[in-house]
């Protein structure tokens, strides 16, 4: 078997989780990490042969198969491109970038490369949304007419409350569309097989000033700081939004994302409406899926090998009964990329850079459809 070299660059909240996730493949080695403040730290408390503070470095000299870019949103475009000039894999975090022109240079690069360029769009990976897609394309839940949800958090709650997501330059125009809703987004469209023509958003801001700690943060910390650890920022991005979409197939829907109910640490959920049936997945109940009937019982189906489409199961690790959640949906995320390295057959259900490029354009347009308080056409 070929085992493969990942390096991982931002050591953060999610560039561990990807250290650890790598590491259950079993093919693929940690070989280096980079991060500007804590590469060091991480690689001695994951034992990870190397370490750099810059990624040119490492992407020079690691002798990488692919490189997992988990920085803030606005360091994607550079580290992207300069990975695909010098011939590496990308597997990197969503959002794809800050704006939508780095995006479309990306996508560009990426489809002229013959690389893999990947975006860890991990709600797909959930069996039971994987399974879904397959329900929705036999026709057991006819036409479908509407795709309704919400994705909450509550981790950005309070006015101390503090992410580099919070600054326009860091993460891009919108926040809590591109953060959390592009995931939602991506995995309606994903399911359903339906693309968003049209979005009509309004947006709220409920603390225009917050408190940023004069210490780095990471994110979900639980750090406190003393009165005088803070200075006031002004902020100009959205910590809920309420959508209205359409779809292509005429399927009219709703979404709210946001970042500020209590309660809410990472909740992600959708009802999809067709002619014979509906279909229902919560994040909290991530093995379950109930497919919803008029004149009988609701279908209440767990996650197992033997209870998901074929196509689903190879996403499946674990016999019916043992729950797997987010960090085996990267896991199979993870899995798919790597095969699909030296294997063009293997199957490509992950976001590429295309589908992450549709993800910033989307963003772009919902934060337009908020300043014109309108209708606005997704092209
Ligand atoms: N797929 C998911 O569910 C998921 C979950 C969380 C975060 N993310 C995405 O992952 C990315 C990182 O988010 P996070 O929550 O881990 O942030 P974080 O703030 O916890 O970590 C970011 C890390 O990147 C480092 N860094 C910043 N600029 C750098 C540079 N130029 N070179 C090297 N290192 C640099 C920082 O020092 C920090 O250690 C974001 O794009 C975010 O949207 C995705």
């Amino acid at each position: 078997m070929r085992v493969y070299k990942a390096g991982v660059v931002g050591t953060g909240f999610v560039g561990r989780i990807h250290i650890e996730t790598i590491r259950r493949l079993g093919n693929v080695t940690v070989e280096a990490v980079a991060d500007i403040t804590s590469a060091r730290e991480t690689a001695e408390e994951m034992n990870v042969p190397y370490y750099f503070t810059d990624y040119r470095e490492m992407l020079d000299t690691a002798g990488l198969d692919m490189i997992h870019i988990c920085t803030p949103n606005n360091t994607h475009f550079e580290i992207a491109m300069y990975a695909l000039e010098h011939g590496v894999n990308v597997l990197c975090e969503k959002p794809m970038t800050a704006t939508v022109e780095e995006a479309e240079k990306l996508a560009a690069k990426a489809g002229e490369s013959r690389l893999i360029a990947a975006l860890n769009y991990h709600n797909r990976f959930y069996p039971m949304n994987h399974h879904l897609r397959s329900v929705i394309r036999s026709g057991e839940l006819g036409d479908i007419f509407s795709i309704t949800g919400t994705y909450t958090q509550d981790w950005l709650l309070n006015s101390t409350d503090y992410s580099w997501r919070l600054n326009v330059e860091d993460s891009g125009k919108t926040r809590a569309v591109a953060d959390i809703g592009s995931h939602w987004m991506d995995l309606v469209e994903f399911v359903s097989g339906q693309k968003i023509s049209a979005v009509c958003a309004d947006f709220t801001i409920i603390h225009p000033v917050r408190k940023r700690p004069k210490k780095q943060v990471l994110a979900f910390s639980t750090d406190q700081f003393s009165q005088e650890d803070y200075e006031d920022i002004i902020v100009k991005t959205e910590d809920s939004a309420s959508i209205l979409f359409r779809f292509d197939n005429g399927a009219k829907g709703s979404a709210f994302f946001s970042q500020v109910i209590a309660g809410k640490s990472v909740a992600i959920d959708y009802l999809i409406g067709g002619y014979k049936k509906s279909a229902e997945w919560r994040s909290a109940a991530c093995n379950e899926l109930v497919i919803g009937r008029k004149d009988s019982f609701c279908e209440h189906s767990e996650k197992g090998p033997v209870t998901v489409h074929p196509d689903s199961r190879p996403l499946v690790a674990y016999p019916i009964g043992h729950l797997e959640g987010f960090p085996d949906a990267f896991k199979q995320c993870f899995r798919q990329v790597y095969d699909s390295i030296d294997n063009p057959n293997a199957p490509r259900d992950y976001a590429d850079m295309q589908d992450g490029l549709h993800e910033m354009i989307l963003c772009e347009r919902i934060f337009t459809s908020n300043q014109k308080q309108q209708w606005v056409p997704i092209e």
